[in-house]
């Protein structure tokens, strides 16, 4: 039996395998695959088996995906041309005789307005009629996600963000990545949909103080009203769609969509997820 992961060239999916390692999994049974090959060599040095898999040409069948394999499934990020993509590895997995799947969804995938969460609804109907017995990783924010906005803060001494008094339980990739290891080399996840988040809600005024204490200097929180976040987005050089994205990702923040504490994370890894200011400190 292999344990089988997507997207290890990216920067969830190696943290995902790192974390199956922690747990003892022999690196044997573990396929690291990806698109891009030439990302994956740290994981062969590992002597775990690295293979590639585009999701835009996937095999009719292939040597490293078998009766009785788990599968992790982490969503691509091409958007808006994610379903086709995962549909062709479900049906390689239904065709492989995988024994479960598990995916990386969004929060409330199927029951929100959050923007991101359409491709992912679909993604887990797909599954749901493929037959496979799955889990649902509803993953919630990444604390890396306001990086940038850290590096904003040590040049301008300022966050920006359209998300008022919004919270946002957010944990850092590594944190996620153990709780994908946790149902992959665990039994018992059948059938479950986790809703996946920080244990603690922070504020972008929380946020600031986080930044300040680490650079030693003030950051304050310059609270925007969306039109003139967009703008400010577009002075920046995004374009239209992707400004208007952002903004309605803070929007989704206002509404409460990403500070939920449900708990599911930390009962999985079985410890606290990482606190904000332990996260941003790791940054400097
Ligand atoms: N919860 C959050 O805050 C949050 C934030 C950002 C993204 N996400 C989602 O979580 C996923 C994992 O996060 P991440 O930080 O690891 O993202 P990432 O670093 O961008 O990695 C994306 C992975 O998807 C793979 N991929 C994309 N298109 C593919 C294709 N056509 N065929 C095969 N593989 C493909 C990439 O492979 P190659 O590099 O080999 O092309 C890469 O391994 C993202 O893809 C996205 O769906 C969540």
């Amino acid at each position: 039996m292999s344990i089988v992961v997507t997207g290890a060239s990216g920067q969830l999916g190696p943290l995902v395998v790192e974390s199956l390692l922690e747990r003892g999994v022999d690196p044997a049974e573990i396929v690291a695959t990806g698109r891009a090959v030439e990302k994956l060599g740290a994981l062969a040095d590992r002597g775990v088996r690295t293979e590639r898999l585009d999701f835009d040409d996937v095999p009719d069948t292939v040597p490293w995906l078998g009766e009785g394999d788990v599968l992790l499934l982490v969503s691509g990020s091409e958007v808006g041309k994610r379903v086709p993509q995962h549909q062709a590895v479900v049906d390689l997995a239904v065709r492989s005789g995988v024994r479960r799947i598990a995916y990386t969804s969004a929060p409330a995938a199927d029951d929100t307005t959050l923007a991101i969460a359409p491709e992912h609804a679909a993604t887990e109907q797909l599954i749901r009629a493929s037959g496979l017995p799955f889990t649902f990783l509803r993953n919630g924010w990444y604390t890396e996600n306001y990086q940038q906005a850290f590096e904003q803060a040590r040049e301008t001494g300022v966050v920006t963000s359209s998300a008022g008094d919004g919270r946002v339980a957010s944990a850092p990739r590594a944190d996620f990545a153990a709780a994908a290891a946790a149902v992959l080399a665990t039994e018992g996840h059948e059938g479950a949909v986790y809703e996946l988040f920080g244990d603690v809600a922070w504020s972008f005024d929380e946020l600031a103080a986080a930044f300040a204490e680490v650079l030693g200097r003030d950051v304050t929180y310059q609270r925007l009203m969306p039109d003139e976040h967009r703008a400010l987005l577009v002075s920046f050089g995004l374009d239209e769609g992707t400004a208007g994205f952002v903004v309605a990702l803070d929007q989704a923040i206002a509404d409460g969509l990403l500070g939920l504490t449900p708990g599911d994370l930390s009962r999985l890894t079985g410890r606290p997820t990482e606190p904000l200011l332990e996260t941003v400190r790791s940054w400097v």
